[in-house]
């Protein structure tokens, strides 16, 4: 029940109607997750794909919209995780991509394309020097690398709650539903997410608050004074993995001296903040400058790419050939062309206007609902990304996230959604990602799903 004093009967009641009304609808679906699961874990090709009891199978997009093998139209406020802010093949991209493709997709050799990103990235980001991966994780996972190597030292800090990857540095205090176990918030336990993370790796990465200034500063000032000095701090300067949670402007800078006076490699995970927010991500809207950018998701308009930008002096670590970053698909001339039709020609002023016009109007619309029947949610969001908080008490940090936020409240939103032609990416920390090809008409879908079920909530 949490803060929203919705009574867990009656959502567990909605939640059974809504379930079956699902697979009422979804028997393709259903066949497709048996013939799966005999040869994949959970029946998907990654645990993020999976739902219990099974998940819907999807076939093709367009536009804003996505299509079930049932044949349902939806309206996809998931966008692949943040990936599809362009909207699912646009045309432009799709052009891109049919004229990249015969002339060879793949050479591990160097292209033209990947040059004129690098250019168009460091103009818009503000550093200088950038190298191309195929995901966010081989993003964070190749800058904590490179920070390593420029400072000598092998401790990361990190935000308590943020996601940044799979790999084993990052799968570090995220996902903990107790709070009981993690200790003061000045000295937080690290805590492994899931089996098969090398102890030494979990007892390398340090959690802080995010929004906290007091205890992020004394964690690492005491890090500093053990000589345990931290090689990097790696974030995301608006955390979007449980919600959106903004930052205050006076945590940043206060990141950003702290890191500064001791030498620490700033890492801005711009992952879904980048692209998705502004063409220059936080580092355009909050004017903070990290030492190193990790992008990823919405950068190549739907193919796998990542980037990590980081200063001269940084950069120069892989220059001189110190430390190795590398990959086979790096800088593909796929997904290279693709992230120029998207940088150039997709993602205009005007398309960053449009997303901004639709935030503000589903913003409006929830928090009007959230009014009429007083209950007490409320949104937050910037440019194509957002979300209901069911809570509440402000939400700052995971903390106050798992202490204020209705979970099984957001699940039933979920449910609601789907079986109203409208899907947001499932699991409770999730926001809606926007696509320059929304209408009005698709958020107003999304209010109307929202206001039958805080209606049906409140009643
Ligand atoms: C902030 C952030 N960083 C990194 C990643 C990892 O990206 P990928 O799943 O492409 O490896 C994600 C994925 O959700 C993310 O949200």
């Amino acid at each position: 029940m949490q803060d929203t004093k919705v009574d867990p009967k009656l959502v567990a009641e909605l939640t059974e109607r809504e379930e079956k009304r699902l697979e009422d609808s979804t028997p393709k679906s259903y066949e497709l997750f048996k013939r799966a699961s005999q040869h994949m874990p959970m029946g998907v090709a990654s645990t993020y794909h999976a739902r219990d009891p099974y998940p819907v199978y999807f076939t093709h997009g367009k536009g804003p919209h996505i299509w079930t093998v049932e044949g349902q139209e939806i309206a996809d406020f998931h966008n692949g995780y943040g990936c599809m802010v362009q909207g699912h093949a646009h045309p432009l991209i799709v052009e891109a991509i049919q004229k990249r493709a015969p002339l060879g997709t793949q050479f591990g050799l160097p292209t033209e394309d990947a040059i004129t990103m690098a250019e168009h990235l460091s103009g818009a980001f503000k550093l200088p020097q950038w190298r191309f991966v195929n995901s966010g994780s081989e993003a964070t996972m190749d800058a904590i690398r490179v920070a390593r190597g420029f400072t000598g030292r092998e401790p990361l800090v990190k935000m308590f709650g943020s996601y940044h990857g799979h790999h084993d540095y990052v799968m570090v205090s995220l996902g903990v539903k107790d709070f009981g176990e993690v200790g003061p918030r000045d000295n937080y336990k690290s805590i492994s997410y899931g089996a098969g993370i090398p102890q030494c790796s979990i007892d390398l990465t340090v959690a802080v608050p995010f929004n906290d200034i007091e205890n992020m500063t004394k964690r690492i000032e005491r890090m500093v004074a053990e000589g345990n000095a931290p090689a990097a701090l790696i974030m995301e300067p608006a955390m979007m993995n449980l919600g959106v949670v903004l930052p205050d402007l006076e945590f940043l800078k206060a990141v950003r001296a702290v890191t500064k006076k001791h030498g620490i490699v700033l890492i801005f995970d711009e992952v879904k903040t980048g692209i998705c927010t502004a063409r220059g991500g936080a580092v355009e809207r909050w004017g903070v400058l990290p030492d190193m950018i990790c992008l990823g998701k919405a950068l190549a308009g739907g193919t796998p790419c990542g980037a990590i930008g980081g200063t001269e002096e940084i950069m120069a670590k892989v220059n001189d050939g110190t430390v190795f970053q590398v990959g086979t698909y790096s800088g593909n001339p796929l997904s290279m062309a693709a992230a120029r039709a998207s940088f150039e020609q997709v993602m205009t002023d005007e398309a960053y206007t449009h997303l901004n016009h639709l935030n503000d109007r589903i913003i409006a619309g929830c928090d009007a609902v959230c009014a009429k029947y007083d209950f007490p949610g409320y949104t937050v969001g910037i440019s194509s990304k957002g979300c209901v908080n069911f809570a509440s008490g402000k939400i700052t940090d995971y903390e106050s996230f798992i202490k204020h936020q209705d979970h099984e409240l957001v699940a039933l939103a979920w449910l609601y959604n789907f079986n109203r032609g409208i899907i947001i990416a499932p699991g409770r920390e999730e926001e809606w990602t926007l696509s320059i090809t929304h209408t009005d008409a698709d958020i107003d879908l999304y209010v109307s799903a929202f206001d039958e079920l805080i209606h049906d909530v409140t009643a």
